[in-house]
């Protein structure tokens, strides 16, 4: 772990900057490889991670890890964090005060590890990355801001809620990597925006 980010894990860890650090049990920072081309950004800890204070570490992160392993990664291969470190409770969406709180955490992880290209899981970071809004319709897109490449693609955990999305994550993963693969090498790819 870079010095780098084992400071900002011990910012995260002892934060009370908004109310949700109240009701946590841990804050989550990101966890993974500093040294990756590609961070995978979620919602927010569920209670799983709450517990545990590790991101993705659940029922959302056991589907996550699954369609890694598909594409041909695993989780200690790239970095997973979210825009929230604590958990909501009730596994509420974070409200706007709480992400804007929380955002100096997340663009200090993107600062240090530099990823070649930044995985949006679901809704709440879409909207809160890049504006967005129904990710059904603009999953598999890349999308161009500030000179950042972002790849949008389902919240593992809608999985939960509905099986036939399985594969369309497993699917958007690999696609993913071979973006990421193309950009290493310097091979022009899609923008849509
Ligand atoms: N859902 C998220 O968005 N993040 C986690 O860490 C776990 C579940």
């Amino acid at each position: 772990m870079s010095d780098e980010i084992a400071n900002l894990r011990k910012t995260v860890v002892s934060c009370i900057s908004c109310e949700l650090s109240k009701s946590r049990t841990n804050a989550v920072p990101g966890s993974g490889s500093v040294k990756t081309g590609v961070v995978f950004i979620g919602e927010a800890p569920g209670r799983t991670e709450d517990i545990q204070g590790m991101p993705f570490v659940g029922t959302a992160g056991k589907i996550l890890s699954e369609a890694l392993l598909y594409a041909g990664f695993t989780r200690e291969d790239v970095y997973i964090t979210n825009i929230v470190k604590c958990r909501p409770p009730d596994n509420r969406r974070p409200n706007k005060q709480e992400m804007d709180s929380c955002n100096g955490y997340l663009q200090k992880e993107i600062e240090i590890i530099r990823p070649k290209i930044i995985c949006v899981l679901g809704n709440t970071a879409f909207g809160s990355l890049l504006n967005g809004n129904e990710i059904t319709k603009n999953r598999g897109k890349i999308i161009k801001r500030n000179n950042q490449l972002y790849f949008v693609t389902i919240h593992p955990a809608a999985i939960i809620y509905n099986q036939d999305l399985r594969q369309v994550l497993k699917d958007d993963l690999k696609t993913l990597f071979d973006i990421l693969d193309k950009i290493k090498k310097g091979i022009p790819i899609d923008i849509n925006e």
